[in-house]
């Protein structure tokens, strides 16, 4: 079999394996955030404001330093999880608790905000080309003040697992057996899957759980073709199933447990209301999350 098969979901009463359909497909727009780096906004934006735990994905890239050089001088985050991506280049993060990292190409960056942080992401290049993405995964109520926490997590540490037709770099969550070294405090996977032309990849996703493909590389079919650029809402049940395009492609592939919580957002601050958002801004201002 020329997939990465894992069990399979059956419908009741048939031997047929269910497919994950496509919900939707949203392109992301463009925009600037941080001191005027230019990116793709594609969940968190007009076409898509989340999807359940997913508050934002972002696509930055470019081998033109100047959409990207200016960084994200220091802001704050509460209530949240961000977990930046390197495909190429570098980033160099400070924050409030004291962590300091420095991000180079394939390595990730999980920063869990929960009562507030304030960071930096400045980033570096690598022969002009920076390329990655960031994601933010909300907390769960119990969980938004936490204390803060940091993982650099070098490429080296991030396992790849080759199978016929291509491969898969385990962010988080366990593919075939293996389990990656990101911590999420909800239930969620992330993996990089790269696929040769004309490949299949079969996955099956917790039933109930919200999942997205994101292509940054070619192209894949599921019943429909979804192009570089392009980001599939997935259905909440059955196995994902797809083609790569003649070309080949590179996409990510997220899923998470939906909190099914309120959502309050302010900027930079995630609660479950606008009282706790207003809490959030007035504690930055009195200086409370410096001591985080
Ligand atoms: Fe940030």
């Amino acid at each position: 079999m020329d997939a990465a098969a894992i069990s399979k979901k059956r419908d009741p009463g048939t031997d047929k394996m269910r497919r994950r359909e496509i919900v939707n497909i949203i392109k992301g727009i463009q925009t600037s955030d941080g001191a005027g780096v230019n990116l793709t906004r594609i969940i968190g934006s007009p076409e898509l404001d989340m999807l359940d735990p997913f508050l934002l994905l972002d696509e930055f890239g470019s081998d033109d330093p100047n959409d990207y050089m200016a960084g994200f001088p220091p802001h704050p985050h509460r209530g949240f999880e961000t977990i930046t991506y390197m495909l190429n280049g570098k980033f160099r993060h400070k924050d409030s608790a004291g962590n300091e990292g420095y991000l180079t190409d394939g390595s990730v960056q999980w920063m869990t905000a929960g009562r507030g942080v304030i960071h930096s992401e400045m980033p570096e290049q690598t022969e002009g080309l920076a390329r990655g993405f960031q994601l933010w995964l909300n907390l769960p109520k119990k969980l938004k003040m936490i204390d803060p926490s940091y993982a650099d997590i070098p490429a080296k540490d991030i396992p790849c697992i080759e199978f016929k037709g291509g491969k898969a770099t385990i962010i988080a969550g366990t593919f075939q057996g293996v389990t990656g070294p990101g911590r999420p405090h909800t239930g969620m996977l992330y993996h990089d899957i790269h696929l040769d032309k004309d490949s299949k990849f079969e996955l099956d996703i917790a039933r109930g759980w919200n999942a997205f493909i994101y292509i940054y590389e070619g192209n894949v079919k599921l019943g429909k073709a979804i192009y570089k650029g392009q980001l599939a809402v997935l259905e909440q049940d059955g196995t994902l199933c797809l083609t790569a395009g003649h070309g080949g492609a590179q996409f990510i592939l997220v899923a998470g447990e939906p909190l099914n919580e309120p959502v309050a957002r302010g900027g930079p601050f995630v609660m479950n209301t606008r009282a706790e958002v207003m809490q959030a801004f007035e504690d930055y201002q009195n200086g409370v999350l410096d001591k985080s």
